[in-house]
């Protein structure tokens, strides 16, 4: 039989409890990974670790805001404490309901920092606290954009389009310690919150720009995530792959 190359590898996930944190958590664990699963909210943290405990799967679960430094660096520390180091990090952890789906005036600097703080300092702060224990491991971080990074006409697009700069950077940085850094875009996907938070004629709209008019389903950002977490893009680094059914693509 096949040994999974994600076997004893440790995988940290911010924004792990739901979402597409929790369904990249879910197809490490099956693949033999070890999860670490970061996130703000930890009610809903501590059930997906006890409902994947109850599954088999090896999980340690932190309270952790990603924007707080000091969280981080406790999680990391946490984490080198329960197993040693870090494979792969996934910065997925964003705010991106729509109530940040706005222009900047209409935000306003109350709503902008916490936005900036989250979606951009946070994916920095986890991979500067992680870089060392991911060093000489082959280790891969995956940073999660959007498609709203590619028309940018919002808040929340900047700050996915900042996670694609840093995506670049980060990949130059980090090569000598033989880290790759990529990113996905996905476009719009139907998750819990999507389904329950996105207004009917956004979900409309946004369709009718897909060249593929289905829903995105989180299985099409977990195929993507496994290809970019695996030995099989060894040679790509400082990507960002679009998972939009086409949405508003270009030459
Ligand atoms: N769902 C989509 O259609 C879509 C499309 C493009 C990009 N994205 C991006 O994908 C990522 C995940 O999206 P999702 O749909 O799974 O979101 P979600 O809202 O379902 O889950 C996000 C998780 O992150 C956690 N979180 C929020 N702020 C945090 C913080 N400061 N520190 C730690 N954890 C925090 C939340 O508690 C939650 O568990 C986000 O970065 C989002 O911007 C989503």
């Amino acid at each position: 039989m096949e040994t999974s190359e994600y076997k004893e590898k440790v995988a940290f996930i911010t924004g792990g409890a739901r979402g597409f944190g929790k369904a990249f958590a879910e197809a490490l664990a099956t693949r033999g990974a070890k999860l670490v699963l970061a996130d703000i909210d930890t009610a809903t943290l501590e059930a997906t670790a006890k409902e994947f405990r109850t599954q088999g799967y090896e999980v340690l679960p932190v309270t952790c805001d990603v924007s707080n430094q000091t969280q981080v660096e406790k999680s990391i520390a946490a984490t080198v404490k329960t197993y040693g180091a870090i494979d792969i990090l996934i910065n997925n952890a964003g705010l991106h309901s729509d109530a940040y789906n706005k222009p900047m005036g209409e935000l306003g600097m109350s709503k902008l920092k916490p936005l900036f703080d989250v979606n951009l300092m946070g994916v920095i702060a986890c991979s500067l606290a992680a870089k060392d224990v991911m060093s000489g491991r082959d280790g891969v971080i995956l940073n999660i954009s959007s498609s709203a990074a590619y028309g940018c006409q919002t808040a929340y697009g900047v700050s996915k389009l900042a996670v694609r700069g840093l995506t670049v950077t980060l990949a130059h940085e980090f090569k000598h310690q033989g880290i790759r850094v990529n990113a996905i875009a996905p476009g719009l996907i139907f998750t819990d919150t999507i389904r329950a938070e996105l207004p009917q004629s956004v979900v409309d709209t946004v369709k009718q720009q897909q060249i593929l008019e289905r829903d995105g389903e989180e299985r099409d950002v977990v195929e993507a995530m496994l290809y970019l977490t695996s030995e099989k893009s060894r040679f790509i680094t400082g990507e960002t792959l679009r998972v939009s059914g086409g949405f508003t693509l270009q030459v």
